[in-house]
Order: C-alpha cells, then structure tokens, then sequence
C-alpha cells in the first residue's frame, strides 16, 4: 500500500471527467487499498480518484466514527434523489475551507464494489451528502464551485496567500 498525493484546488487536474472502470482488477483493487490508506491517514471522509490524479470512476468513503466501515463505489450511478440537506464541507483538495452546501437529503446510488459485484445503497444525511460530494469530482466538480463567485474570489486569494507565506517544498504541509 502507498499514501497517493492530493490535488490541491486550483489545480486544473481536478476538473477532469473521470471515465468508466472496464473490470475491477487488481489495478483497481490497489488504487482502492492505496485511496482508503491516503483517506484515512489525511484524515478524510471520502476521497475521489480525481483527486490523487487518476481519472477513473472510483470513491472510497467512511463516515463512521470508528473509521472502519470503508465503502467503495466503482462507476457509481445516481438512481434516485430527494429531499434537501445542507452540511458544512469540507474538502481535502481544498485545506482549510468550510462552506454550507445545498444538496439532496436522500440519494440512492447503483455502484459496483471493491469485489467487482454491483450493489444498490440508499443513503441519508451526511452519507448521502458525502456521495454527492465525491460523484462531483469524478465530473471534476469541486465543492467550492456551488458558492457565489465573491467567495470563490476569496477563496483563491487565500490560497494564493498561504503559497506566499510558506514559499520551498519544505515549508508546505506535504500530504505524501
Ligand atoms: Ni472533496
């Protein structure tokens, strides 16, 4: 297993439209293991293949509090929605950023496991939210971009501030 690197916001990387997994071989079973070790160790609550630059339709989430009941969705479908739910998010892509969300309350999603088997969820509450967080950045989506343009203005400038203030690869927080 190996930690994988993260994508940080703006880079153009994360706006990628991940493509369809064919078969879940071991190329795939190992992309899951090193996704789950980088989430975990992050420490995150989902993590998309976008993120870590590999543009293929993989999530892995756990939002239990014992942190041990991963969940893999390979080429994951949205089957059905309802309801509304608003979370503060916050993404490992984008450090230090905690911005309300509109999203659906409900969702049920069609998705094939780390085995390779298809299987339906229904998820609510911060499942449900965390899913469509994720199946965003398969469509290289990120959360940051639901906010109004003056607080993505912001967003950027404070980022930009921090690359300043912390110039050489040593003085930034690697994530490797
Ligand atoms: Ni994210």
């Amino acid at each position: 297993m190996a930690l994988l690197h993260i994508l940080r916001y703006p880079d153009p990387r994360l706006h990628k439209v991940a493509e369809r997994v064919d078969r879940v071989d071991d190329r795939i079973r190992k992309l899951i293991k090193d996704m789950a070790e980088t989430m975990y160790a992050a420490p995150g609550i989902g993590l998309a293949a976008t993120q870590v630059d590999v543009h293929q339709r993989v999530i892995v989430i756990d939002v239990s509090e014992t942190r041990d009941q991963l969940r893999v969705f390979v080429n994951p479908e949205r089957v059905a929605i309802s309801g509304e739910a608003e979370w503060e998010e916050g993404c490992l892509s984008v450090p230090g950023v905690f911005e309300k969300v509109q999203r659906a309350g409900k969702i049920t999603v069609r998705a094939l496991g780390a085995d390779g088997e298809p299987y339906t969820l229904e998820a609510e509450g911060l499942l449900a939210v965390c899913i469509q967080h994720e199946m965003d950045h398969l469509e290289g989506k990120v959360f940051v971009e639901y906010l109004s343009r003056l607080k993505q203005q912001r967003i950027l400038a404070r980022i930009k501030k921090q690359e300043r203030q912390t110039p050489g690869p040593e003085g930034r927080r690697v994530v490797l």
